[in-house]
């Protein structure tokens, strides 16, 4: 897979200086989305569920860039307090937050009628009740940075996608939040925004979520013809953290080839 970053049109050191707190950071999206904030200058904290894995990841991504500072925490999104400490951590280690990733999330197929109380309780608590969480423990850090959040969302919600309704009743709540505090949070300069990632080649996503069978007529259906890649929303991040989006809040940036508007996704 190519690596792009667009260095050709990001500035290298832009990120010189900034923090960023990512959940989800060992996951393919999310951690490309850190390692081009760190090849343009920032350090970073990620977390995940998965402590040996979140530690090799965050070691790996340090290696990009001569002099960066990258650590690896095991924190389970649901759970306040830790992510409270983990914000702790940074702050002492790195020395502040600029930007915050919710990039944490939970799925698996299941129809409706299949699907009990539980499991839909815990897509609804990884993602949605994880992004708040995540925010929340940040906010002090956000104010007083003036900075910037990045939910990671989806395109399931804008209709129906069946054996999905955990995970669209999820990103939906994610968007709501994104948009509530993007006006409340606005007066004291932090910006929120959404990405709504399409089809993106490579991930868990694909490979669990979209039956071999499927995939060329998926990648077909695709305006754009072809599946996106991580690289394609680590440059809308670089984008929605940069200035150059300094005006940039409340809204989402759709991430798939226009997929999602020929109803055929999923
Ligand atoms: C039906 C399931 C299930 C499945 C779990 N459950 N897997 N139900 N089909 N395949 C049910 C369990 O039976 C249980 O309900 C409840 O969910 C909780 O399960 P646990 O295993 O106890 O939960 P937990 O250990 O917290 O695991 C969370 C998880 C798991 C989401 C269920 O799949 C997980 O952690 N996955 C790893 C992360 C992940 O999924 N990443 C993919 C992200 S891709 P009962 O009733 O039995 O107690 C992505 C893309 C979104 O997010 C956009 C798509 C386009």
């Amino acid at each position: 897979m190519a690596t792009v970053y667009s260095t050709s049109v990001f500035q290298p050191g832009i990120f010189s200086n900034k923090v960023v707190f990512c959940t989800g950071g060992a996951g393919t999206i999310c951690r490309r989305q850190v390692e081009a904030l760190v090849i343009l200058g920032a350090n970073a904290v990620i977390v995940g569920r998965k402590k040996a894995v979140t530690e090799k990841a965050a070691a790996e991504i340090q290696h990009l860039r001569k002099g960066s500072k990258v650590l690896g925490l095991s924190v389970d999104v649901r759970d306040y307090k830790a992510l409270q400490e983990a914000m702790e951590i940074t702050v002492e280690e790195l020395g502040k937050i600029d930007y915050v990733i919710c990039g944490a999330a939970g799925n698996f197929l299941a129809d409706f009628r299949h699907l009990s109380s539980n499991a839909f309780k815990t897509v609804i608590e990884i993602d949605l009740l994880g992004s708040y969480n995540t925010v929340k423990a940040a906010q002090n850090q956000l104010i007083k940075n003036k900075g910037t959040v990045i939910f990671v969302s989806a395109t399931l919600h804008y209709y129906g996608v069946p054996f999905q309704s955990h995970v669209g009743a999820a990103k939906a709540g994610i968007d709501a939040l994104s948009n509530a505090l993007a006006v409340e949070l606005g007066p004291f300069g932090v910006r929120c925004n959404c990405i709504a990632p399409g089809p993106i080649e490579g991930t868990e996503g694909i490979s669990r979520l979209l039956p071999k069978e499927m995939t060329e007529n998926v990648r077909k259906a695709v305006p754009l013809q072809r599946f996106g890649t991580i690289d394609d929303i680590a440059n809308a991040t670089v984008f929605l953290f940069s200035p150059a989006s300094s005006f940039i809040t409340g809204t989402t940036i759709v991430v798939d080839g226009a997929a999602w508007h020929t109803g055929q996704q999923g």
